[in-house]
């Protein structure tokens, strides 16, 4: 066994093997390191350009409404894989809101609640709705990020937000 971090969230996995993706934040393998080499994006602590803040304060709200969406969906689901998946979706996007918070020196806001649709397909339609406006949105923020830890964030955020597309399309 051994541990690897991710340098995006920077939690520790401990396993056999290097998993394909963080079980935590859905990061790509590449951000998965060797615990004794990981240098996670969150404790480079750096000055933050005023850009770099309005894009995270955007990036904190729309992942919190995302949490809220998800848990309601998951709520809204007719088998136990739609559930369990909107809840692991739900539990990703409130980790991507941990790291904005880490990343912003600020203490991570409470839960929200928001409402769904009672249909699976309706869901699903507005899941890829999110996902599609979140992942542009991040590979704008990555461009535009002075801060190498910052550009790193968005770049790693918006191949996570793009899978989650790729995984709801399996459903339609
Ligand atoms: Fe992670
Ligand atoms: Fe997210």
């Amino acid at each position: 066994m051994q541990t690897y971090i991710c340098e995006i969230c920077g939690d520790a996995y401990i396993g056999e093997e290097k998993p394909s993706e963080c079980p935590f934040c859905g990061s790509r393998r590449a951000f998965i390191k060797n615990g004794n080499e990981a240098n996670p994006i969150t404790i480079q602590l750096i000055e933050l350009s005023d850009l770099s803040k309005k894009n995270l304060q955007a990036t904190l709200e729309l992942e919190i409404h995302a949490n809220a969406v998800y848990l309601c969906m998951a709520g809204k689901a007719k088998t136990y894989e739609i559930k369990a998946m909107y809840k692991r979706l739900a539990k990703v996007e409130l980790e991507h809101a941990s790291v904005v918070c880490k990343l912003m020196g600020i203490a991570a806001p409470g839960q929200k609640v928001e409402l769904c649709n009672d249909e699976d397909a309706e869901n699903f339609a507005e899941t890829v709705k999110l996902e599609e406006n979140a992942t542009s949105l991040y590979v704008q923020f990555a461009k535009e990020a002075a801060e190498k830890n910052v550009r790193i964030f968005f770049t790693a955020l918006s191949q996570v937000e793009a899978d989650h597309i790729k995984l709801i399309k399996n459903y339609l």
